[in-house]
């Protein structure tokens, strides 16, 4: 059956803009409210008619965003054009820079979040602390390197990767060989660090910019499953050097939007930065509860050059944890019995469908205690996901 094709959107009046995100995922998703609320009217360029933003967007086209002229007829009906993910390619980024269209960020920008070695560059020429770091392209380099750092390494992909896909830790030169022949590999020190922490921030092309407070994240198998904001017991020092330091990179790089900045504490008086987001991010979701702006508002008033909103948290903690797919397909009934369990749960679901392992949606709760938090945020998501039955 040929599907109507999307509506062009829907200007509010008033002289609201048209925000334009490229990627339908459940970060497009969630700008959708802060959206309606705001009067403004978003488009999303999905990859199907059934994607997460799709789903509740009016205005979403599906193309592909690799293919130029899909990009650029999207583009054309938007004032700004923003992304949900990191993997829209130079030559695209350029057409759409000659076509006149307003992107934030800027592909200039941008750059540094889609190249992992960009990055590394870069955050090292601003004096940044990093872990030590080599780009290669043989198996010989690779040993020359964990002979100098000290096996195993790190390897990744410098571009293309999410959730951990495209990071290996290598124990030798051979476990680096499939991603060496994809091309170029970025290798790391394996850092020995205490937590996983992350600062993220907002900047308006006017300079203008609002850091939320830093937040841990716990990491398993790769993938984020829980968020703690503000990071408990972080030395206050240590705090403000991570936000200094995110700060910096967002003006330094010309960052617009949200920025997540994700970094490693050493030993609770040093960090060293791991990666650049440059849109919302998951280590903020907790924000969209916990704090008087949340991040998904953030973007969207900093990708329109409006003030920003107030990053003050709303509670002294609020947990985030991730809900990922299970064994069961049909999870509406397990969402009932969390909502009745702890009125308190706010459940957020992104309309994807369930496979082992794939982010579903999350949870956020907050209150005074990150132990007692944690343990309900957990609940809720592990019983969403069927790997607990009370
Ligand atoms: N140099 C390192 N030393 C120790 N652990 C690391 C290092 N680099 C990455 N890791 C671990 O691997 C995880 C994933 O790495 P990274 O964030 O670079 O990959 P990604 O797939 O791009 O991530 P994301 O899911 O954030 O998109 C990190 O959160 C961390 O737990
Ligand atoms: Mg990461």
């Amino acid at each position: 059956m040929d599907r109507p094709a999307s509506p062009r959107p829907l200007r509010s009046p008033g002289g609201f803009p048209v925000v334009g995100i490229i990627g339908g995922g459940q970060l497009a998703r969630m700008c959708a409210g802060p959206a309606a609320e705001l009067g403004l009217t978003l488009a999303v360029l999905a990859d199907a008619h059934d994607a997460s933003a799709a789903q509740v967007v009016r205005c979403a086209p599906v193309g592909d965003h690799t293919d130029v002229e899909s990009v650029l007829s999207f583009a054309a009906d938007c004032d700004v054009v923003t992304f949900d993910h990191e993997h829209v390619p130079a030559d695209v980024l350029a057409a759409l820079e000659a076509a006149g269209a307003i992107l934030q960020p800027a592909p200039a920008a941008l750059t540094y979040a889609q190249d992992k070695v960009a990055m590394r560059t870069r955050v090292g020429e601003l004096g940044i602390p990093s872990p030590r770091w080599r780009a290669v392209t043989s198996a010989a380099q690779v040993a020359d390197f964990g002979a100098q750092v000290g096996w195993p390494v790190i390897a990744k992909a410098p571009r293309g990767g999410y959730d951990g896909k495209g990071v290996v830790v290598a124990r030798s030169p051979e476990d680096a060989a499939a991603l060496l022949a994809a091309g170029p590999v970025l290798l790391e020190e394996k850092v020995v660090f205490q937590r996983e922490l992350a600062v993220l921030l907002a900047r308006s092309p006017s300079g203008q910019a609002a850091a939320w407070p830093v937040v841990e994240t716990v990491q398993e198998d790769g993938i984020c499953t829980e968020v703690i904001a503000p990071a408990p017991d972080l030395d206050p020092h240590l705090a403000a050097l991570v936000t200094h330091a995110g700060l910096r990179i967002a003006g330094e790089l010309g960052v617009t939007g949200v920025l997540a900045v994700e970094l490693f504490d050493i030993d609770g008086e040093h960090f060293v930065v791991n990666e650049l987001a440059m849109r919302p991010h998951n280590s903020g979701h907790w924000s969209m509860d916990g704090a008087v702006t949340g991040q998904f508002e953030q973007h969207l008033r900093a990708v329109l050059d409006l003030p920003l909103g107030s990053p003050r948290p709303s509670a002294p903690v609020t947990v985030m944890a991730n809900i990922l797919g299970g064994e069961h397909e049909e999870v509406y009934s397990a969402y009932r019995h969390v909502m009745a369990r702890d009125p308190e749960v706010k459940v957020h679901l992104y309309g994807k469908g369930v496979r082992p392992g794939r982010k579903i949606g999350h949870v956020n709760v907050s209150g005074d205690d990150p132990v007692a938090l944690s343990a309900r945020a957990r609940h809720a998501a592990d019983f969403i996901r069927g790997v607990i039955d009370e």
